[in-house]
């Protein structure tokens, strides 16, 4: 669901733009974040907990909590309440604490 109009605000809406949750293909809008996105097209469980790995959603919403830690375009622990969506995102549920990245 999604917020199309409101009493009080105004929302300028991006163009509509493709990205990928657990290689389904889904659409959201350029300037929304990926929560956002997701949340819209229906999924609420962004991640699971490390320990006893019950469904993690939207908590605080504003990127001071861990409960919506992702893997987006192979990166993890990306808190997706805050990060912008963009075109081709590939955004996954990942699993624990998430990989740590092999750097050359
Ligand atoms: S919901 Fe708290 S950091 Fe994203």
């Amino acid at each position: 669901m999604r917020v199309i109009q409101h009493p009080i605000l105004h929302f300028q809406r991006g163009r509509e733009i493709k990205f990928t949750f657990n290689g389904r293909e889904l659409t959201g809008y350029e300037g929304e974040t990926i929560a956002a996105a997701l949340h819209a097209s229906g999924v609420r469980a962004l991640g699971h907990s490390p320990r006893l790995n019950r469904p993690r959603g939207f908590f605080c919403a504003t990127g001071n909590c861990s409960s919506c830690l992702m893997k987006v375009n192979g990166i993890a622990n990306v808190r997706v309440c805050i990060t912008p969506l963009q075109e081709g995102a590939v955004v996954e549920v990942q699993k624990g604490k998430g990989d740590i990245l092999a750097t050359d």
